[in-house]
């Protein structure tokens, strides 16, 4: 039977940066190639999103907005009962997208020079963040077990002792698609506290989460540990918001809270997009049954992947991903250089992440997006089979 993700949408002549900039970014005519980079997803909002913000655009008056009750309640509302974290309202700092409020809390926990830690590989953007706020970057390897990334805690102390400021955590985590467990992340918390580093934990894939495994937030851990922490939760990837630019980030220590309040007067970051505050709170509170449900099609996007490699390469290995839409995907035993696998794969029409953008340790990995349309990945498999087989 048809599942309503399953329509394809052209989102050509959108200024949409996945698949309109393709050329801009990565020197890849519009055209015939897919993309399987950026880490949106090609499935459109649902009615509970689009209906409210046509009657806003309706009423066709764009003042400044604020924050209401209900935004917040929907946001604190659903934490509780997905997360188990009880939020509170003082916490909250929203800015357009994490990486603001992420460059701002660097810039006071450290100086320049200091350094931000980060386990590797990660996020792209983690790196410029550090790097253009005049911050070192330090990483940490994690250990991969055959696709399995685990936090390798030895090196992170050692680290710490060597005068680590603040570390910058993804969890869940892109790319290696890691929900870290309760364990984990206990374990990550006590250690910031013991060598009082600051811990930033960018939790904004919390939502997408597949099977047995359970999202737990650092906003878990016993409070002692919150005097020197920040989480960042958005509905971004949750309900596909990212051009909404809206993000929350949780400061439980008030001095804190304040003094990122300040900063965020100081840019006058103070009001809001009126379509970011209402696409949020109406997500939030109306989205439940419709996240479960688009969880159920990226799971089996997740195993048709998986099948296809499993079952068809004999040099590329992909474990299933416990979160996030994007496929972690090892091609390192192709013994292809990444220049070269990079080539290939543009010729043949996908276009992914590479994974060296992820650091040293993504050498010889790329990225897929799996956020698209069944019928879409069959054909974006066709494509990579011609190349990866
Ligand atoms: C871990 C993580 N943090 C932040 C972002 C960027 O989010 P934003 O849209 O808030 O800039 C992404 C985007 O992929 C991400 O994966």
């Amino acid at each position: 039977m048809a599942h309503e993700l399953d329509t394809v949408i052209n989102r050509y002549g959108t200024d949409c940066l996945k698949w309109d900039y393709m050329e801009k970014w990565l020197g890849v005519p519009e055209g015939e190639a897919l993309p399987s980079w950026v880490s949106d997803w090609d499935f459109k909002a649902p009615e509970f999103i689009t209906k409210p913000l046509q009657a806003r655009l309706e009423h066709g008056i764009f003042g400044y907005s604020e924050r209401g009750d209900e935004y917040f309640n929907s946001v604190i509302d659903w934490w509780q009962e997905r997360h188990q974290v009880t939020l509170k309202k003082e916490w909250f700092h929203t800015t357009p997208g994490s990486l603001p409020a992420i460059a701002m809390l660097v810039e006071r926990w450290s100086q320049e020079g200091d350094k931000v830690l980060i386990l590797s590989p990660v996020y792209h953007a983690f790196y410029r963040t550090i790097e253009h706020t005049g911050r070192t970057v330090a990483t940490s390897k994690m250990h991969n077990d055959n696709g399995y990334y685990t936090i390798d805690f030895d090196d992170l102390e050692a680290q710490f002792k060597d005068g680590v400021k603040v570390m910058i955590f993804c969890n869940p985590h892109n790319p290696g698609g890691r929900v870290w467990t309760e364990e984990e992340v206990t374990r990550l918390c006590k250690l910031c506290h013991q060598y009082g580093v600051y811990l930033i934990s960018d939790e904004i894939w919390a939502d997408i989460v597949f099977g047995e495994n359970t999202f737990f937030s650092c906003l878990r851990v016993d409070p002692i540990y919150f005097e020197k922490m920040a989480v960042c939760i958005a509905g971004t990837k949750t309900f596909g918001l990212p051009s909404l630019r809206l993000t929350n980030t949780m400061i439980p220590n008030e001095k804190e809270a304040e003094a990122l309040k300040s900063k965020l007067l100081a840019y006058g970051i103070d009001v809001y997009s009126a379509f970011s505050i209402l696409a949020n709170q109406s997500a939030y509170r109306h989205g439940k049954a419709w996240v479960d449900d688009t969880l159920k099609y990226l799971d089996a996007n997740n195993q048709l992947l998986a099948d296809f490699i499993g079952n068809e390469l004999k040099q590329v290995t992909y474990r299933v991903q416990e979160s996030t839409y994007l496929a972690w995907v090892d091609c390192r035993d192709m013994g292809l250089a990444d220049e070269e696998l990079e080539k290939q794969l543009h010729a043949a029409g996908v276009i992914p992440t590479m994974g060296y953008n992820f650091g040293e340790e993504g050498r010889g990995f790329i990225r897929l997006n799996l956020g698209c349309p069944k019928s879409v990945l069959e054909e974006k498999i066709r494509r990579l089979r011609t190349v990866l087989k």
